[in-house]
C-alpha cells in the first residue's frame, strides 16, 4: 500500500475474526514502529503482546475499562492485546531527574502517541486492524499483567482481522486546520 492510503484506509476496528495473528506478523509491525521518532532518540516504547487466552479474559473486565462496555466489547474479541508501554523518566527529562522543558512528562506521553500510530499503521498495512484504547485503569492491568515497575501503561492497542469495514468518521476539511502566519 501506498503512504496515503495506508494513512486513510486505518480505521478503529472493534470487531476481528477468530484467527490469531502470527508471530511473524506482530514482529513485522513492531520493525517498523520502531523507526517512529522519540525524544534525543530514547526510544522509551515497549509492547507487550498478550495473546493468552486466559489472559486477555482476564483483562477484558469492567474493573480494567472502567467499565465501559465498548472497551469491554472490544478486548473480548480482540485475538492480541498490546499493552503499549514506556520506560519513564527519560523522555523529556534531563539525567538529573529535571524536567528539560516546561512540557513536563507529557513528552513521554507524546512518544507514546506517536509510536501508537506506527504501530497502527504499520497494522493496517498487514491488514491487521486495530483501535487505540484510551478507557483503561492502570492498576487494574497491573493485577493481570505484571508491567516491569519502571514501566507506564501508555495505551491499550487491540489488535486482530478485521471483521468490519466501517466508514471514516468525518474529518475536518484542511482549509479549518491548516494556517500560515
Ligand atoms: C488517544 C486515543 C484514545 C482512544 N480511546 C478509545 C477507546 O477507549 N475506545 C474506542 O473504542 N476507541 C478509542 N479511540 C479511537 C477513536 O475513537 C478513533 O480513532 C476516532 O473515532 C477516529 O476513527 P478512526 O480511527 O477510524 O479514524 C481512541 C483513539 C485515540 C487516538
Amino acid at each position: 500500500m501506498d503512504f496515503e492510503t495506508v494513512v486513510k484506509s486505518r480505521r478503529s476496528i472493534r470487531r476481528f475474526e477468530d484467527r490469531e495473528i502470527p508471530r511473524e506478523a506482530m514482529e513485522k509491525i513492531v520493525d517498523v514502529a520502531r523507526f517512529a521518532p522519540s525524544w534525543k532518540n530514547t526510544q522509551i516504547v515497549r509492547y507487550i503482546v498478550v495473546a493468552d487466552p486466559e489472559l486477555r479474559c482476564a483483562l477484558a473486565t469492567p474493573e480494567c475499562v472502567f467499565d465501559f462496555k465498548y472497551n469491554l466489547r472490544t478486548l473480548e474479541g480482540a485475538t492480541a492485546i498490546v499493552l503499549l508501554t514506556y520506560v519513564k523518566g527519560r523522555s523529556g527529562f534531563e539525567k538529573d531527574g529535571s524536567y528539560s522543558t516546561p512540557t513536563g512528562s507529557g513528552w513521554q506521553n507524546f512518544d507514546a502517541g506517536i509510536a501508537a500510530q506506527t504501530f497502527c499503521l504499520a497494522a493496517e498495512d498487514q491488514g491487521i486492524g486495530t483501535v487505540i484504547l484510551g478507557y483503561f485503569d492502570e492498576e487494574a492491568v497491573r493485577k493481570v499483567i505484571d508491567l516491569p515497575e519502571d514501566q507506564a501503561l501508555g495505551a491499550i492497542i487491540a489488535c486482530g482481522y478485521p471483521a468490519e469495514s466501517p466508514e471514516a468518521p468525518k474529518r475536518k476539511e484542511v482549509a479549518e486546520l491548516l494556517t500560515y502566519r
